[in-house]
């Protein structure tokens, strides 16, 4: 009888990389890591034929969240496929960094208006509204699959009446609203970059994620420049970047402040209303 041991010396086969064939496992049956090391008791014949379908459909590259069709985000579940960008470890930091922004500037209860701009699966308008059981929460992205991608996870965690769903360039054709709090993790990769990326980037993620123009600031600079007008006066700004774009973007503000990830690198700005 096969046991969680056989699955994972199975996926270590397809994926080399350790973490990645325990995310698999995981994926698959919700064990934790110590019991994929420890529990000898059989896997149901389902989950082993399944691991099995899965691991023949592999083809190189292919991430291994969208072979499961799932991803994690905080404490989320999500459901991923090629139409949106895999969320990141980065992007749960931005989403606690602005809360606890918010809350040591004793805003957190003023919350009552979010708009998540280049919404992808979802992740970060799902989290948000979570920690901000009161506010009703926009989402936009100029992408309609991703948007249906976004519908199955906000349809999974029972949102539908606060977390609404645009699909927008931006802020176009959204009606107006001044926004307590405007965040995105927008696509900030220079276009001339992109074949550069990991291939498990580069050959599945969508290039509307990543493609942030020339220097891949230009998804940025038009987000700074119409803020302006969408924004309570005391609101927030909260957006992942590449650390080169913390120049241009002083540049830009009025008033930013900036916070590294945990490589040291500069990756989020925040930036006042007002
Ligand atoms: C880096 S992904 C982020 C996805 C998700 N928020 C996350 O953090 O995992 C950027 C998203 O912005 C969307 N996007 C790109 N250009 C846009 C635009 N002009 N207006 C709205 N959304 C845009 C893309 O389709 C993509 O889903």
């Amino acid at each position: 009888m096969a046991t969680l041991q056989t699955l994972l010396k199975q996926a270590k086969r397809v994926f080399p990389d350790e973490p990645v064939a325990e995310f698999f496992v995981r994926g698959l049956t919700d064990k934790t890591r110590l019991e994929m090391y420890t529990d000898k008791s059989p896997v149901s014949q389902e989950v082993f034929s399944q691991a099995q379908n899965l691991l023949s459909a592999y083809k190189p590259n292919l991430p291994v969240q969208y072979l499961l069709r799932k991803a994690y985000f905080l404490s989320y579940e999500l459901y991923v496929d090629e139409r949106v960008m895999i969320p990141r470890f980065e992007t749960e930091d931005l989403v606690m960094l602005t809360v606890k922004r918010l809350a040591d500037c004793g805003l957190r209860s003023a919350v009552k208006s979010i708009l998540d701009i280049g919404a992808g699966s979802g992740a970060i308008a799902i989290a948000l509204a979570d920690i901000f059981p009161k506010a009703k929460i926009i989402a936009t992205d100029i992408s309609s699959d991703a948007l249906e991608v976004a519908r199955i996870n906000i349809n999974k965690y029972n949102l539908q009446d606060r977390l609404e769903l645009y699909q927008a360039d931006l802020f176009s054709g959204l009606e107006h609203v001044e926004f307590d709090l405007i965040i995105s993790n927008p696509p900030y990769i220079p276009n001339n970059e992109i074949e550069n990326l990991r291939p498990t980037v580069k050959d599945f993620e969508p290039r509307l994620a990543l493609d942030g123009g020339k220097q891949g600031f230009e998804i940025i600079e038009r987000i700074i420049k119409e803020t302006k007008g969408w924004m309570n006066p005391v609101g927030l700004l909260a957006m992942e970047i590449d650390p080169r774009q913390a120049e241009p973007i002083k540049a830009q503000a009025h008033w930013v402040d900036f916070e590294k990830d945990n490589q040291g690198l500069v990756r989020y700005a925040f930036i006042k209303g007002g």
